[in-house]
Formats: structure tokens, sequence, C-alpha cells
């Protein structure tokens, strides 16, 4: 059968039977296969193992696409800059860098919390003043003592996608939650009008998105398909990251290529997937920010993260679904439902689960976002 008529077939009939484990033994590449190893500790490097390993548990954090926007630039040993890395902006759907602060801001959470657990205090100092700026943070650290955080939180977090319960979250797991984010939260249970009308946001803005050839341009610059895409780049998103599992995971993985999903069935069949996880869970929660600098959206991701890090403890599925903060039009919605005004940040669909997957999603060693600083070197010579 030619290629590409062997795809359509495959794929039309096979995304019904996405859950499917029936090719679970074809090779796929693991956040297991990618797991923090001793020569990522001992590579010849300018931070010690103690410093690697905090920086590798930083990049644990969630981003959008996983695009993992930071860099850290090594002034010294307990003294570093964390940049925005300009070539993993995502100008189509993030055009303020609103969404890679929020995801850094969750990279700083996690050093902050593994420096503790190590046994030292971060100082962070803000260095930017405009979203676009490079250079965002200083880090310094200082002897303190260990915190006994556990640091598996870190390493087993992640964002799910499927098999949700349709039951609201109890009180005690939202007050245990919301813990870092107080009356920035707001929690919208399943069947409310807030929820259904954060269900048809969502569903409308990825549609809109889908269909804007720019953005579904920058998606498949993210998509890693096959093991050997996702090896060699170790971010963005994979065919277990998106949860498409069984025989059409099998066939994305072997016979498509990014440039399908520029295609208006691929279009289509992500619509539709979206709409009906949308329909699933228990219910929705917005989280705000007093303001919209540097400073606001990295502790607003800040506080998505430490939240982020006790779901799973419950049980609790968190899923981001940010097409309705990134469109115009769901922008535009969100403001004229609240005159009075409220900054949302981000949408997430929340829900009980039955079994919590593993993480899955790569991540690319630290290796590959340290840098010396060579105006230090330059300053001290
Ligand atoms: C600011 C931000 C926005 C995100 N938006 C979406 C989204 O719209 N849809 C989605 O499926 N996942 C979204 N995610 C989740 C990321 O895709 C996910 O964090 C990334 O792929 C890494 O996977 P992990 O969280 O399992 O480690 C978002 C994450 C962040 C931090």
């Amino acid at each position: 059968m030619h290629r590409r008529t062997f795809l359509q077939c495959g794929l039309a009939g096979l995304a019904l039977i996405g859950a499917s484990p029936l090719v679970a033994g074809c090779s796929r590449a693991h956040r297991s296969d990618l797991r923090l190893t001793d020569d990522v500790i001992t590579a010849p490097s300018l931070l010690d193992g103690d410093r690697m390993k905090m920086l590798h548990y930083a990049s644990l954090a969630p981003s959008g696409h996983n695009s993992q926007p930071w860099a850290v630039r090594v002034v010294s040993a307990d003294e570093w800059i964390v940049e925005a890395d300009p070539n993993r902006r995502l100008p189509a759907v993030d055009p303020d860098n609103r969404e890679a602060l929020l995801s850094i801001g969750a990279f700083v959470e996690n050093l902050v919390i593994a420096a503790g657990a190590a046994g030292f205090i971060c100082d962070i100092e803000l260095l930017a003043v405009s979203p676009t700026d490079r250079d965002l943070l200083r880090v310094s650290l200082a002897p303190g003592r260990c915190s006994g955080y556990p640091l598996a939180r870190l390493e087993m977090r992640r964002t799910v996608k499927h098999g949700f319960r349709m039951e609201p979250l109890r009180s005690p797991d939202l007050a245990f939650l919301s813990a870092s984010l107080g009356d920035r939260l707001h929690y919208f249970p399943r069947d409310t009008q807030h929820a259904d009308c954060l269900r048809e946001a969502t569903t409308e803005n990825f549609r809109v998105q889908s269909l804007r050839d720019d953005a579904q341009r920058e998606l498949t610059g993210w998509l890693r398909l096959s093991s050997r895409a996702t090896r060699r780049n170790r971010d963005g998103l994979t065919v277990e990251s998106m949860e498409i599992g069984g025989l059409a995971g099998w066939f994305v993985r072997h016979w498509s290529d990014p440039g399908d999903f520029l295609k208006p069935r691929f279009r289509q069949q992500g619509i539709d997937a979206t709409a009906r996880m949308a329909a699933e869970g228990g219910g929705w929660i917005v989280i705000t920010s007093p303001g919209s600098t540097v400073a606001d959206l990295i502790d607003t991701g800040r506080r998505f993260q430490r939240m982020a890090l006790l779901a799973r403890e419950r049980g609790i599925a968190i899923h981001p679904m940010t097409q309705a903060l990134e469109e115009a039009g769901g922008r535009e919605q969100f403001s004229k439902l609240h005159p009075g005004g409220i900054i949302p940040q981000f949408v997430l669909r929340v829900g009980y689960l039955d079994r919590y997957p593993e993480p899955v999603s790569p991540r690319r060693p630290v290796t590959w976002f340290l840098k010396p600083d060579f105006s230090a070197r330059t300053h001290r010579a």
C-alpha cells in the first residue's frame, strides 16, 4: 500500500482506539531513558554534582509546548543568571513571552526547592524590566539547612490529559492545592455555568488556533514524533506526552511527520480530541495574578508550580489548556465577562484519576542549557 494511503486509512480508524495498549512493545523514548544519570552529574561542567542536580530538578518544570525556554549563565559556582532563551520563544502563540515567564517561574520554584533540599538558600534578584529581556533573574546560593522537601514530587509531577473522573474536587483537596495561591485560585466544578463557559471557550479557541497557520506551523516545529527526534532534541511534544496511545501512537510515531499536522484532517482530529478532553473531568481552575509585570508572571509561575507539585498526592490531574488566553477572541471574552477586571494566567482542567501515569516528557540535560559568563571572566581577568 502507498505510504500516504496506509497512513490515511490507519489514522482515520485507529485514532478511535487511541487508548488501546495493543502495540505496547514498540520502541519509545521515555523520561526513564533520559533520567538524571551519573554521566550528567559528572559531565565536564562549570558546576559540581550537587549544583548540576539542582539544575536538573529545576528543568523538570512544565513549559508551553515543552519548549524549556530557560538558559543558565554561570557567573561563579554560587552566582547564576537565569535567562530566557530567545531561540525557544513561541511568537505565534505567546508573542509577549507571558507563558515563557510563567514556565521560567516554575523552573525557579523547582530550583529553590531543590537547593533547599541540598542545604542551600537561594536569593533571587529580579533583573528584567521587560518580558522580552534576556537576563531575567540573578540566583545567589548560600549555605542553609536541609529542608527535607521530598524531591520525588518534582520527579513525578506531570501534565495529564486523559482518564479524568467526572467527580468535582473535594473541599479538603482544594484547600490542600490552594495553599500557595489563596484567592488567586478560582475553582469551578463541572456542570456549573462558569465551567461550561470555560469548556466552550477552550474548545472554540483551540479550533481558532488550529486553523491559524502560523500557530500550527509553530506547533509542528516542537513535535518530536520519532524516538530518534526525541533523543536528539530532548524537548517538545512526543507521542507519549500528547498521550496518543496504542495503535494510533504507533502509526504517528512510525508513519507520520510533523508536516502532516498541517493537513486539514489532522487539524480536525486535534479539534475533536480537544472537545472530548474538555468535556472530561471534575471542573476547571483559573489562576489569576494581581498584575502583568515580569515579577507578577514569575511569581505566578512559582505559585502554580507549588500547587502542581502537590496534585499527585491527592490523585488529581492538572491539564493546562491555554488557548482561550492565547487567542484575541478568548481574551476579549474574559474581559467582557469580568468588567471589574481580572488577569487570568492559567486555565487548568482538573480531575481525579484512577491511576496516575508516570512522567514521560523529555528534558534537555543540564549541560545543554548551561553556559559560562564570558563577561564575568573578562572583568575578573
Ligand atoms: C504556561 C504553560 C502553558 C501550557 N499550555 C498547555 C496547553 O495549552 N495544552 C496542553 O496540552 N498543555 C499545556 N501545557 C503543558 C505542557 O505541554 C507540559 O508542561 C510540557 O509538555 C511538559 O510536560 P510535563 O508537564 O508532563 O512535564 C502548558 C504548560 C505551561 C507551563
